[in-house]
């Protein structure tokens, strides 16, 4: 007979808060690579194509999604664009060979019809300026572009081509992932940090308003990582605003219990990093703030195919996600909330296509496993991020031990009463019985409760079975006596949202 598990405990106080949440935690990517612009969102040969060749049902899934911030144009694309490439007439916008991923690069996409998608999707957008094989002239060139009124010439420009009033985008990325033998016009850090700080320089003098993001080490097992991040923090701090980290993950050894621990130890990155920006701040003796941005996260490792062979829009990293990976997800997503205090911005890399929650085809579109994580999250995250205190079993896991079967963020909006507890049982077999203890003032009712669970890790959803993975409405449980008690099946996230009325 299997032993019951014992009841977990998850403490809840309105007043104990670990920061607010920013909205720009719930971001996206979106990068030139493969069928994430190309027959993603820009496809003027689909039956689904607006007048300006947007696909209305892509733009209908994001509004679902309802990205705060989009990063654009890359990634790796990043560093070997130059955006003159890709505005003015189209027909007389070159054809490239694009060098990070092989592909040819028509440039019928290009900047203003970025803006005119976040425009349309109500999110900000944030750009990146080309540090590899760019020059700091190029960069500070397209925040005149974007931001300045008319009367100088890379405003009038943008008017000639047919925006007469600024852009006004506020976020912008000193280059991509810089310290990558990979990337293109790779730097060491001292290089990097140097020209990052001329750049900045330049491109707060074209608009003061501007926040700025620094390149850090482009992830935890590089060599760089955290020295990478001092150096350029120590050279350039005054200047900018954020600090960029990426991270993917996955279950390379088919080992679910740890795989399922592993956002666990993701904290681990965002631990040093704070670490190093406190150091650097204190030795600097300076007064300013600069803050996390986790501007490429996600799930990556069952498709690598990185090399177009000099086509259109190839088939790249067209990941496939299941069950496992999308409370993998939630995990992140719970993370987030956990460290908003020095996370301000978060970007699901990528959001069409490429690792990204929607699938499509030129006629159809398919919303994945991790859609539905994100979805949540984005809908009932808001306002404060509570410091939630968990007692709870554990499991053995090969790669990391002993890890607690339960993880939980909350979130407690003030403005309204409302409050939301994130959910996600790591285990495989055992239901997990939960109780939500709340200190102090406890709310009036659950107004709601979902959920996303199955008995197998590795199902996904497909084009013939396409919502196998997604989520469902439970009963919601009365709270009494300032508790409530759940029941968490084995691989499942359970969303409680509460009202104070
Ligand atoms: O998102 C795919 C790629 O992963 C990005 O282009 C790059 O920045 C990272 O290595």
């Amino acid at each position: 007979m299997v032993e019951p598990t014992p009841t977990a405990q998850v403490y809840l106080d309105s007043q104990r808060v670990i920061g607010e949440i920013s909205p720009y935690l719930f971001g996206g990517f979106a990068e030139h690579m493969g069928r994430c612009i190309y027959e993603g969102i820009f496809d003027p040969a689909s039956p689904h194509a607006d007048e300006q060749g947007f696909r209305r049902d892509v733009l209908a899934a994001l509004a679902e999604l309802d990205f705060s911030i989009i990063r654009y144009p890359g990634g790796n694309f990043l560093s070997g664009y130059h955006w003159r490439d890709g505005v003015g007439p189209r027909e007389q916008r070159p054809r490239r060979r694009e060098l990070a991923w092989q592909s040819i690069e028509t440039n019928q996409f290009g900047v203003n019809e970025f803006m005119d998608f976040c425009r349309r999707m109500g999110t900000a957008p944030m750009l990146g300026v080309n540090l590899g094989t760019g020059t700091i002239e190029e960069a500070a060139a397209l925040v005149e572009y974007c931001n300045a009124p008319v009367g100088t010439a890379m405003a009038d420009l943008r008017a000639a081509h047919g925006y007469r009033e600024p852009h006004g985008v506020r976020h912008w990325c000193l280059g991509n992932e810089m310290d990558g033998p990979w990337q293109i016009g790779g730097l060491d850090a001292e290089a990097y940090a140097l020209k990052a700080r001329e750049a900045a320089k330049m491109m707060k003098w074209q608009d003061s308003s501007i926040k700025l993001t620094l390149c850090g080490s482009s992830g935890m097992d590089m060599p760089t990582f955290p020295e990478w991040d001092r150096v350029a923090l120590e050279h350039c701090w005054e200047q900018v605003d954020y600090l960029s980290l990426h991270t993917y993950v996955g279950n390379r050894d088919d080992d679910t219990g740890s795989y399922l621990a592993l956002p666990h130890r993701l904290e681990e990155q965002v631990d040093t990093l704070a670490a190093t920006l406190r150091y650097v701040k204190a030795r600097l003796r300076s007064r300013h703030e600069v803050h996390l941005s986790w501007d490429e996260w996600n799930v990556w490792y069952k498709d690598m195919t990185m090399q177009g062979g000099w086509t259109e829009a190839p088939h790249l990293i067209e990941e496939v996600y299941n069950l496992e990976d999308a409370l993998v997800v939630a995990q992140w997503l719970n993370l987030f909330l956990r460290r908003c205090d020095v996370l301000h911005i978060a970007c699901l890399a990528q959001i069409v296509n490429v690792i990204a929650p929607i699938l499509t085809t030129r006629e159809s579109l398919l919303r994945q496993s991790t859609f539905y994580p994100f979805q949540l999250f984005r809908r009932a995250a808001r306002g404060l991020a509570l410091d939630a205190h968990v007692e709870a079993p554990h499991y053995a896991t090969q790669r990391f031990g002993a890890v607690p079967l339960l993880d939980v963020s909350a979130s407690y909006d003030p403005g309204t009463g409302t409050g939301a507890v994130f959910l996600v049982n790591r285990s495989q077999e055992q239901p997990l019985p939960v109780e939500l203890l709340w200190q102090r003032q406890a709310p009036q009712r659950i107004t709601e409760a979902v959920r996303l669970a199955g008995a197998d890790p590795k199902a996904a959803n497909t084009f013939e079975r396409p919502t196998g993975v997604a989520p469902t409405a439970i009963t919601a449980p009365s709270i009494v006596d300032g508790a409530a008690q759940l029941l968490l099946p084995p691989l499942s996230l359970t969303v409680v949202l509460t009202a104070d009325a």
